[in-house]
């Protein structure tokens, strides 16, 4: 009936329009939940158009599958800590990316089936004449596409994971001449895929299109070392959205083509703002080796230079006295899960009439956002939070800086030295501020590995510990002297 498609097409569109809302209101925190709200409710929507809209007849599967799905979801989304965040995300977009090569796959062999019946079977072997009927060019060619993205973002994510996880080794794992070796196979992947469309009905044809790809996947990732690895997430949650895309088409749902879209061009984006904020091209990300992965290590040392020490009671009484104070988190504040502690030294200052702000880097931490969502988690407020851009001009009036777990993110070779990794990274101009206490285990080097020489300073302090440690005793010693 008409008028079925029509308000299903009508339903598709709303959801749509609440996928573009909610993610506009994920560029703030504060915003951000109500974002994710009104994209759940477009998902939702989206979902129960479709069941009607196609008569799907076995709802108890779709249940089932739903609430095992769900099930899952929740028990991860609520054990996974906030520093392996990014795994999660890598298993999710590779099952995103696996699920539309599978659809793309199933439609492909309900449409040949379907041609077999309407030319007729010769000895049981489908006829090329039947396929027009079932599939056009533009079809054939969203199945090869589907399929391709699909098993590229499949294995490519299980080996992020991997090398997240420490399962795989995080340094470059490559065989002599690789990007030429993966660049052959794409192209070949292409060719392909264009013989696919010319001749559908050549089942070897498919299945080599499948397991190149998922060959693909494999080794473009093995060789991008484990630091690099949540810009490379973030490209593969673009595959993702492009190979559902592609299902969309293949299916022939518009909702399906919008919301892959949306994730495609949004992943894109979040991958360009990654790349720009460490300096890097995407093409140096994918193709060259960089960090591996461990922030301990090589590059530790500072040579014969000493560093000057601060201790908790000593730090409380100059905080007790600044007028402002600028917190700097790092990634070491969500290894040591210090967030909580933090907000209390925070609260304690401000009792003292401190003014006390966040100055937040892009990347800092070890995917976007995380240093928002890590201090969300202790309420701190976010109008104490400063993007880079608006808290740099404020060092020079700043009392005090205290960076806690961060390291890249504040190192001057970023403006200093040519030679660095991170030379032209933009940094937070923290050695513009009267004084600077770093908090963090020891001298070791960051994610870049390399040494920084805002540590050896006059007028920087180091407060060495295991950053909730220190800060207990930070808020310890303001206690004492309220
Ligand atoms: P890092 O430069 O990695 O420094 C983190 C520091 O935290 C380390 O030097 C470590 O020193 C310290 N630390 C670790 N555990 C600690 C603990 N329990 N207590 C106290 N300190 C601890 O972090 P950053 O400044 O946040 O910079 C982020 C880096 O990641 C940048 O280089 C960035 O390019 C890279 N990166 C980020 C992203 C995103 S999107 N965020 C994506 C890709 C790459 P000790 O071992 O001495 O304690």
């Amino acid at each position: 009936m008409d008028w079925i498609i029509h308000v299903s097409q009508l339903l598709y569109l709303v959801a749509a329009i609440l996928f573009m809302m909610g993610i506009k209101r994920l560029g703030s925190p504060s915003t951000a939940r109500k974002g994710n709200q009104l994209a759940s409710l477009g998902m939702l929507l989206g979902v129960i158009v479709t069941l009607f809209d196609r008569q799907i007849v076995q709802f108890e599967l779709i249940l089932a599958g739903v609430v095992i799905g769900s099930l899952i979801g929740a028990v991860l989304a609520k054990k996974v800590q906030m520093t392996a965040m990014p795994e999660l995300v890598a298993v999710f977009n590779g099952f995103g990316g696996g699920a539309s090569a599978l659809v793309a796959w199933g439609e492909f062999s309900r449409g040949m089936a379907m041609a077999g019946e309407m030319a007729g079977q010769v000895s049981g072997q489908m006829t090329v004449q039947g396929v027009p009927a079932v599939f056009g060019v533009q079809e054939l060619a969203s199945i090869g596409l589907s399929i391709a993205i699909g098993s590229i973002t499949f294995t490519g994510s299980l080996i992020a994971f991997g090398k997240l996880k420490g399962i795989l080794p995080g340094g470059r794992v490559a065989l002599p001449g690789q990007n030429i070796i993966n660049l052959v196979l794409t192209a070949g992947v292409l060719g392909l895929i264009g013989w696919f469309v010319m001749d559908p009905t050549n089942s070897t044809v498919f299945w080599v299109i499948f397991g190149v790809t998922l060959l693909i996947g494999l080794m473009t990732v093995l060789p991008i070392g484990g630091a690099d690895m949540p810009v490379v997430i973030s490209l593969l949650n673009s595959y993702s959205g492009i190979a559902a895309s592609m299902a969309g088409f293949v299916l022939g749902n518009n909702l399906l083509i919008i919301s892959g879209a949306l994730v495609g061009a949004a992943g894109l984006i979040l991958t360009n703002i990654m790349c720009q904020a460490m300096n890097r091209s995407l093409v140096s990300v994918l193709f060259g080796s960089f960090g591996g992965g461990d922030d301990a290590g090589a590059g530790a040392s500072g040579g014969d230079r000493s560093v000057l020490e601060t201790y908790a009671e000593d730090l409380a009484i100059q905080c007790r006295y600044a007028e402002r104070v600028v917190i700097v988190p790092g990634y070491g504040l969500a290894v040591a899960q210090a967030q909580h502690v933090l907000k209390e030294a925070a609260s304690l200052m401000e009792d003292f009439g401190v003014d006390v702000r966040y100055g937040i880097h892009p990347v800092a931490g070890r995917m976007p956002g995380h240093m928002n969502v890590l201090l969300a988690e202790a309420d701190v407020p976010y109008d104490q939070l400063y993007d880079m851009e608006e808290i740099n001009p404020q060092f020079a009036k700043t009392d005090i800086v205290l960076i806690i777990g961060a390291n890249d993110v504040v190192n001057p070779a970023a403006k200093t030295s040519p030679g660095s990794p991170i030379y032209g990274m933009p940094i937070l101009n923290v050695d513009e501020a009267k004084m600077t206490v770093v908090f963090k285990r020891s001298l070791s080097p960051g994610y870049a590995g390399i040494d920084n020489d805002l540590f050896y300073a006059d007028n920087n302090r180091m407060f060495f510990g295991d950053a909730k440690k220190s800060l207990q005793g930070l808020v310890n010693a303001l206690k004492e002297l309220e």
